[in-house]
């Protein structure tokens, strides 16, 4: 791109355009302001203003928050909803024929499903649960693929109170069962299997394993016949399948209405121990801010068509996926094949073809693509986008510059939005028609999020200065606990150093005009030397080079400076060898010295024709923190989307 360097060289503030303010919801910076000066002047009012106007209650509720045992909050505590209600019958009235979502399946076939269908499927199998006596509270896993299927599942346990617990379909049987077995799941709702990339996976040979090993809680699974022609095996359990399940079942389902706190999901999600914590959200706090945060953040409207990538075993694809777009009765796609399959082209082809106007993806998809080249998306018509948003690790300033050019067209705003499973929405991003971007920021707290940045004992630190991200108060989508383990909860989220404060485990600094710049993990801060650098600090740095696709930075002890960098590098095109691998490590660590200083620069810089990663795409440090240290991992590499590449990185090939 001809202007790539001048746009990063430059200050760089893009301002929201006039015509996209002038739509917007929140459409200036006054506007906006106005809303964080209501909340600071009457938080609780604000947020049952927001709760009033974004959610449908049966039975209203006159408390806001009970803070009376706290870490363990309460919101709207009185009140009565139910989520599906909230999601698809409220719509009904004015748009029962409006498609709500445009399944794309693989290999490229597409449904239409409308309010009013996705209200009959939900009813069929929500009363197919019941038939198989799944009651309010039960826990329901979920192992299915990106198909309409998984929010239908989803959705119907939501409409008679029962509690889902989506697992990444992905995940191997012992995660399933460790899953199943913590939640005591009484049933389980998987499918034959799936197409990715032209290629057929099955799951359900998985849910067999992980009832071979042991799940006694389990009486019934549920199996949607989705690719055929597997062999699908048998379980333990009552089996019968999704057509089976929903035979003969009325496309009505009186709605259970459950009080404000009652669970609506557990999701798993990684902590800095091995065991992963099965993160509890409520049904109407959770709610209020996936909606609210669907309206301001993305600024959707009735003729937005939305699309967001992420998979449904993952928080994202719970609050901006199923209950977010949906509370607010919008056009969705759900996708369930890659991005490279049939071509490099698929996201973009699909952008023309469904006309989608907010798109909503992660970085190392946006790497993945810009690395392809900018011939790939200049062949599609993208007009139709007009606001762009990223999530799951800070955008590298020349990803976010491509992203904005060549897919936005210098046209569309991104929201580069921060915020973790625990949080159950976005806490800190830039409401887009109201706030000037900065590549690389996720910018500013939403109004009635008291975030800072703060010591060790809970004290602000001054600005550019690095710290811990905090939340001072609570807010309605926070999680509740963690499933069966109040205590974890407290002392991972509410650590006795800090008074009160949620402790989001990232590592954060403000700049000159209050924007948050996310700098990493906290247990991914290096300290070289008794400087602090996050690790993605130095990621960001090696990225911007404009022969590196993609990087990952861990800390390697030495008994000098007490760690040292040790970076892994993918460059653009093949990977460097012998020489020219000599002359590429020192033209990086010249390039880190001059990006952030000496003290950046990697101790050794390693090259791998990609990284190992989680199949969310998440960078796994864990394993690359042995390779550094030439250790073979140890541990689980089950759920490594590439295993074949820790070799290559201990230099095996
Ligand atoms: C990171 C994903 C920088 C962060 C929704 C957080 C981000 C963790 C951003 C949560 C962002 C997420 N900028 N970092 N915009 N969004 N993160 O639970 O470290 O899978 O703590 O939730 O991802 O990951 P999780």
């Amino acid at each position: 791109m001809d202007n790539l360097e001048s746009m990063l060289s430059e200050k760089r503030i893009f301002s929201p355009s006039t015509e996209f303010s002038e739509r917007a919801r929140i459409g200036s910076r006054a506007a906006f302001d106005a809303l964080v000066a209501e909340a600071e002047r009457d938080f609780e009012g604000f947020w049952a203003r927001l709760a009033r106007e974004f959610v449908t209650w049966d039975t209203p509720f006159s408390e806001v928050l009970d803070d009376s045992n706290a870490p363990f909050f309460k919101w709207f505590a009185d009140g009565r909803l139910n989520v599906s209600v909230n999601c698809i019958d409220r719509h009904l009235p004015a748009k029962a024929e409006k498609t709500a979502i445009i399944g794309e399946s693989d290999d490229g076939s597409v449904t239409h499903i409308s309010y009013q269908e996705l209200h009959d499927r939900v009813a069929k199998f929500a009363n197919a649960l019941k038939a198989q006596g799944i009651e309010k509270g039960d826990r329901v896993v979920i192992y299915l693929p990106m198909i309409p299927e998984a929010t239908v599942a989803m959705l119907a346990c939501a409409r008679i109170g029962a509690i889902h617990s989506v697992v990444f379909g992905g995940f191997s049987a012992e995660a399933l069962r460790d899953r199943i077995n913590d939640t005591e799941a009484k049933m389980v709702i998987t499918a034959d299997g799936n197409m990715r990339g032209g290629k057929k996976v099955t799951l359900k040979g998985q849910v067999d394993k992980a009832l071979e090993h042991g799940c006694p809680s389990v009486d019934t699974v549920i199996m949607l016949e989705h690719i055929g022609g597997v062999d699908t095996g048998a379980s333990s359990a009552k089996e019968l399948t999704w057509a089976e399940a929903v035979e003969g079942q009325p496309a009505e389902c009186e709605p259970v209405m459950v009080e404000a706190e009652h669970p609506l999901f557990i999701l798993y999600t990684s902590g800095s121990t091995g065991k992963p914590k099965g993160i509890v959200h409520s049904s109407g706090g959770y709610l209020v801010n996936a909606a609210m945060t669907c309206s301001w953040v993305f600024d959707l409207n009735d003729d937005d068509v939305y699309w967001c990538t992420a998979d449904v075993g993952w928080i994202t694809g719970h609050t901006y996926v199923t209950y977010g777009p949906l509370a607010l009765g919008v056009t969705q796609v759900i996708f369930e094949g890659v991005p490279t399959y049939p071509d490099a082209g698929r996201f973009w082809d699909m952008v023309e073809r469904h006309k989608v106007s907010v798109f909503y993806t992660a970085p190392t998809a946006i790497r993945a693509l810009m690395k392809l080249g900018d011939e790939v998306p200049n062949q599609y018509d993208l007009s139709s986008l007009r606001l762009l948003g990223t999530v799951g690790e800070p955008i590298n300033p020349e990803a976010w510059v491509w992203y904005y050019q060549v897919i936005g067209g210098g046209r569309c705003p991104i929201t580069d939005t921060w915020w973790q499973t625990e949080t159950g929405a976005h806490l800190i991003a830039p409401v887009p028609g109201a706030i000037d971007l900065v590549p690389g920021s996720c910018t500013l707290p939403l109004p009635g999020i008291m975030a800072d940045v703060v010591d060790d004992h809970g004290h602000s630190v001054p600005t550019e200065s690095g710290g811990n991200l905090v939340i001072k108060k609570p807010w309605p989508s926070m999680l509740r606990t963690i499933w069966g383990d109040d205590e974890r909860f407290q002392r991972t989220y509410f650590p006795d150093n800090l008074p009160g404060y949620y402790l989001a485990g990232d590592s954060a600094r403000r700049d000159q005009d209050g924007y948050i710049w996310i700098m990493g993990r906290i247990d991914d801060v290096i300290n070289v030397s008794g400087h602090r650098l996050g690790t993605m600090e130095v990621e960001s740095a090696l990225v911007a080079h404009p022969e590196v696709a993609e990087a990952a930075v861990v800390g390697r002890p030495h008994d000098v400076k007490g760690e040292t960098i040790v970076a892994f590098v993918v460059v653009k095109g093949d990977r460097p060898k012998g020489e020219a691998a000599e002359a590429m490590v020192k033209t990086l660590r010249d390039w880190v010295t001059e990006q952030i200083g000496p003290i950046a620069k990697p101790e050794e810089i390693r090259f791998g024709d990609n990284l190992p990663k989680t199949r969310s795409g998440k960078i796994m440090r864990r394993l690359l923190r042995g390779i550094a240290k030439d250790e073979l991992p140890e541990g689980d590499t089950s759920t490594l989307e590439n295993p074949a590449i820790l070799d290559q990185l201990m230099g095996k090939d």
